[in-house]
């Protein structure tokens, strides 16, 4: 199965996603449950805009010595600097065709096959978290994502993901803006530094914060003790009139990339995307819907087309900017349009 046969496939199977030939956010804008983002639904189309600002400096004058785009992380190796991000909700966003169990498992155990891992996410119905534990524990490995919830329900998840072998855990702090995560009691949301760090030490693997845009909070990350941060604005879904992820990476990686890990998602679509992020500092990225929609359009198949056409894309990027690694690959290769 090609990319372009997953892609015309899902259109038939998936609801409230045009399984657009361009996944930048414009046709879904502010469709919710769907993929779109909040209020003016204009964060989403920035996040995938601003990719397309930056432009490759061509450079073939270098040894010619073939080019290795694999990455260590997690203790694991990838062949691809790529995850796909944790969807939480399927169901209820993209229609019927998997329940949460079908639809994690099919991620995380296509990603495996294809190289690289998912982020597995979490919801209001405990049935979300436990869903991508279960796929994480069939597939080998994957990475948890839980909500800020209160205390003592984040201590059950985290010793829920445990049990089932995770190796690695997130918590997408700014979930903090959904409404169902404000209308809780106890409450649920925003963590100090302190709450944060008791959660770092309680997991005991590496911990990683996702939903940082701001130096600032990438030093207060840093501070409670993740390992690493993903540089994210959920998407667009949860505050209107942000920044793109893209715009703000490069402050962040100077503040904090040689002390931890940096991720970054947000309308990362192709292997010139992912070139331009590890350009910018990023040591890997997380692409959201594309692989939602791939799931739906040829399950581990077009994951697995999915994830060769992005990396014939970085390999091309690599090989044409004199990049033979991906530990090559920085500022001096990427232009700012
Ligand atoms: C329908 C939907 C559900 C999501 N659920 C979660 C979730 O449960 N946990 C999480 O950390 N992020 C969640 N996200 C955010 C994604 O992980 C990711 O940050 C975002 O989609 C940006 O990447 P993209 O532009 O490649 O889609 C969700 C996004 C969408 C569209």
């Amino acid at each position: 199965m090609t990319y372009e046969e997953a892609l015309k496939n899902a259109r038939s199977e998936i609801a409230n996603c045009h399984a657009c030939p361009v996944c930048n956010g414009i046709a879904c804008k502010n469709t919710i449950p769907g993929p779109g983002s909040k209020g003016t639904g204009t964060v989403a189309p920035r996040n995938y805009e601003a990719w397309q600002k930056i432009y490759l400096n061509l450079d073939t004058i270098a040894p010619n010595l073939g080019v290795d785009t694999s990455i260590e992380l997690f203790g694991e190796k990838f062949d691809l600097p790529v995850f796909a991000a944790p969807i939480g909700a399927v169901t209820n966003h993209y229609g019927p065709k998997y329940n949460e169990y079908e639809y994690t498992e099919i991620m995380a155990k296509g990603c495996r096959a294809a190289g690289i891992a998912a982020f597995t996410g979490d919801g209001l119905n405990e049935m979300f978290f436990e869903a991508g534990c279960t796929a994480m524990e069939k597939a080998g490995f994957a990475v948890p994502t839980v909500k800020p919830w209160h205390r003592d329900l984040v201590f059950k998840k985290i010793d829920y993901a445990k049990a089932h072998g995770a190796k690695a855990i997130a918590m997408d702090i700014d979930a903090s803006g959904l409404p169902f995560l404000k209308a809780m009691t106890p409450p649920s949301g925003s963590k100090s530094v302190e709450e944060l760090r008791e959660f770092v030490e309680y997991a005991g693997i590496p911990f990683f914060v996702k939903g940082v845009m701001t130096v600032k909070g990438a030093l207060k990350a840093l501070e409670a003790g993740a390992a690493g941060i993903i540089v994210s604005n959920h998407g667009g879904r949860v505050l209107d009139h942000c920044p793109a992820t893209a715009s703000v990476l490069a402050d962040i990686a100077d503040a904090v990339g040689d002390k931890m890990t940096i991720i970054v998602d947000g309308g990362i679509r192709t292997g010139h995307d992912v070139f331009k992020a590890l350009a910018l500092g990023a040591d890997a990225v997380l692409i959201g819907r594309p692989y939602v929609v791939m799931v739906y359009g040829g399950a581990e198949e077009g994951i697995a087309a999915y994830t060769a056409k992005l990396k014939a894309e970085l390999t091309d990027c690599m090989q044409m900017t004199g990049c033979a690694t991906l530990a090559d690959i920085d500022r001096s290769c990427i232009f700012h349009g």
